[in-house]
């Protein structure tokens, strides 16, 4: 079992909308892929509960069950999706503590960016990985190159792959399904497919370590 955590402690940037489409495209793949909702909030199990029931597995579990439960929650799956919360300190904590690779989602605005820090120096502590994904860039405008730079100070990889502002993502939050699965949602489709071999590699990396 490997484990991706995606965190941001900032609300709105993208940790579900992330987390649901990475799961479900490593499950298209036909690898066994878990989705912990650990969001109070539990918008990925609304999610999977929209969905025809052919989706990826969703189970709740909270910041108190995280790191006990974790092992055998997740023991026959090879991998486990968490989406994490906003605001809840001590949930970011557990959860990179028990996770292989954090990817913190951030939106390219300088509010965002700054809030990043906090999630980066949890990681710091914990001696995790972790992976910047500029989440929800503006097609045809120059911030996501310079929040690429600005990730870049902290140390900290900026993932190729990035998610551009598509109204395919929320459509595809509210039909309980991902982008892959959407008529007419090619672009929306190609970024997730960069973004999950993209984050599969970089776990290789950190795991073969
Ligand atoms: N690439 C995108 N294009 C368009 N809308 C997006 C994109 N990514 C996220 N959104 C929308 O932005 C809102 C916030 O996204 P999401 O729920 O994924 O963030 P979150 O970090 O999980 O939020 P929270 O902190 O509340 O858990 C949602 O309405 C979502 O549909
Ligand atoms: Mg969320």
């Amino acid at each position: 079992m490997r484990t991706v955590a995606v965190l941001n402690e900032k609300g709105g940037s993208g940790k579900t909308t992330i987390a649901t489409n990475l799961a479900g495209a490593w499950h298209k793949d036909g690898r066994d892929v878990l989705l912990l909702d650990a969001d109070p909030q539990l918008t990925a199990l609304d999610w999977s509960d929209t969905s025809d029931g052919d989706g990826v597995p969703v189970v709740q579990l909270g910041e108190s069950n995280l790191r006990r439960d974790l092992p055998r929650v997740g023991q026959s799956f090879d991998l486990v999706v968490i989406d994490g919360a906003p605001r809840m300190g001590s949930l970011t904590a557990s959860a990179v503590a028990v996770a292989d690779l954090v990817v913190i989602p951030t939106q390219p605005t300088a509010p965002d960016i700054w809030s990043a820090e906090t999630v980066v120096k949890v990681c710091e502590t914990e001696g995790t990985a972790a992976a910047f994904v500029l989440s929800r860039a503006v097609v045809g405008t120059k911030e996501a190159g310079k929040a690429d730079e600005a990730l870049s100070s902290f140390g900290i990889p900026v993932l190729d792959a990035r998610t551009h502002h598509r109204i395919a993502y929320p459509r595809a939050i509210g039909q309980g399904v991902t982008v892959l699965d959407l008529p007419g949602a090619d672009k929306a489709a190609d970024e997730i497919r960069n973004l999950s071999d993209e984050v599969l590699s970089h776990l290789d990396r950190v795991t073969n370590d």
